[in-house]
């Protein structure tokens, strides 16, 4: 019997469990790609050129490589950050840009708040003084920590991830909470007493800022000298958004003269951190390797609605979370015309 031809062509990146592939087998013929590198960057290129869909972790493309995908209807990012992807190109070539919101609000959350713990309570710096052997009397005043419980928590940027770190914040730590958003959340101000603030109060009067703001043009730098000079001297900065929201070399600085007492950072200005950067060495930062959603269950969560994006959009169905929604309805709309 002649193999039966599939109608579309989609690439795989990472990311994704056997089941999932097959599922995805089951409508296209995928190429898969454990990673995108120097050696396979001519096999990359070659399968972008005939792909319909593109599903995976981290896809950089930028326009010159969208140029070369002519047949590119929908690329589902593994991801709710979209700020790798340019979407103004995407919109203006009609290709549906699909994230994975939702499904890792509160595992990111939790990732905030083990830093916000591990910043206050110097777990990490304590915990390698004991597996160093460096134990050797009870600790004194030059290694406690600072209390989470009570202090002033500053979101800047209460959107799903932000309202769940705020949530566990005055639910679980009685603490009271401030916030920025661009819109008053009075779910949030009546169930925790939150209370939104712009960001230069926010910065003078919080005890612990927490960074959770999608990265783009207005954020870029936004945590950048000036707003450091605001803060608290006592304060820490905890940062699971994205890197470039903060000016790093001000944020090393700031730590450096004890202008901030500490600093929990998931998201680098590059990824992976430099093992040389500065911060990796600062016993007042506590870094770790880009793990906001990084939890077996909400992982396969994220890969499992990339996939159901991504054959919900070929398949007419629809997506269940895009970024560029209009793409979708004028497709579906054109499509009823025809
Ligand atoms: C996201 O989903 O945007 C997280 O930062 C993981 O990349």
């Amino acid at each position: 019997m002649a193999e039966q031809t599939k109608p579309w062509r989609i690439i795989a990146v990472r990311r994704l469990s056997e089941d999932q592939l097959a599922a995805l087998s089951t409508v296209a013929e995928v190429d898969y790609f454990e990673d995108v590198n120097e050696a396979n960057r001519a096999d990359f290129q070659s399968a972008l050129s005939r792909a319909h869909g593109l599903i995976g972790g981290k896809l950089d493309l930028d326009e010159a490589m969208l140029a070369k995908a002519p047949a590119l209807q929908v690329i589902s990012t593994i991801s709710v950050g979209y700020d790798h992807l340019p979407l103004e190109a995407l919109n203006r070539r009609g290709i549906l840009l699909c994230n994975t919101p939702d499904v890792l609000t509160e595992t990111t959350a939790d990732t905030a708040f083990a830093l916000i713990m591990a910043t206050q309570r110097r777990l990490v710096e304590l915990a390698d003084l004991v597996r160093e052997g460096d134990w050797r009397e009870h600790i004194g005043r030059e290694h406690f920590g600072v209390d989470v419980h009570g202090k002033t928590l500053g979101i800047v940027g209460a959107g799903r991830i932000g309202a769940a770190i705020a949530k566990r914040g005055a639910l679980g730590f009685g603490m009271p909470i401030l916030y920025t958003a661009a819109s008053p959340k009075p779910a949030l101000e009546q169930e925790l007493g939150a209370k939104q603030h712009g960001l230069e109060a926010l910065l003078e009067q919080a005890d612990i800022v927490c960074l959770s703001v999608p990265y783009n043009d207005d954020t870029h730098y936004l945590i950048d000298a000036d707003a450091l000079a605001r803060m608290k001297p006592t304060a820490a900065l905890v940062n699971v958004a994205r890197g470039k929201v903060v000016d790093e070399p001000a944020l090393v600085e700031a730590l450096h003269v004890g202008r901030i007492r500490a600093a929990g950072l998931d998201v680098f200005a590059e990824e992976p951190l430099p093992a040389n950067s500065p911060l990796v060495a600062m016993d007042n930062v506590v870094t770790t390797p880009h793990i906001g959603s990084a939890t077996h269950e909400t992982r396969e969560a994220m890969a499992q609605l990339a996939v159901d994006n991504l054959m919900g959009s070929l398949t007419n169905s629809g997506p269940r979370t895009a970024v560029n929604e209009d793409v979708w309805r004028r497709a579906a709309a054109e499509a009823k015309e025809v």
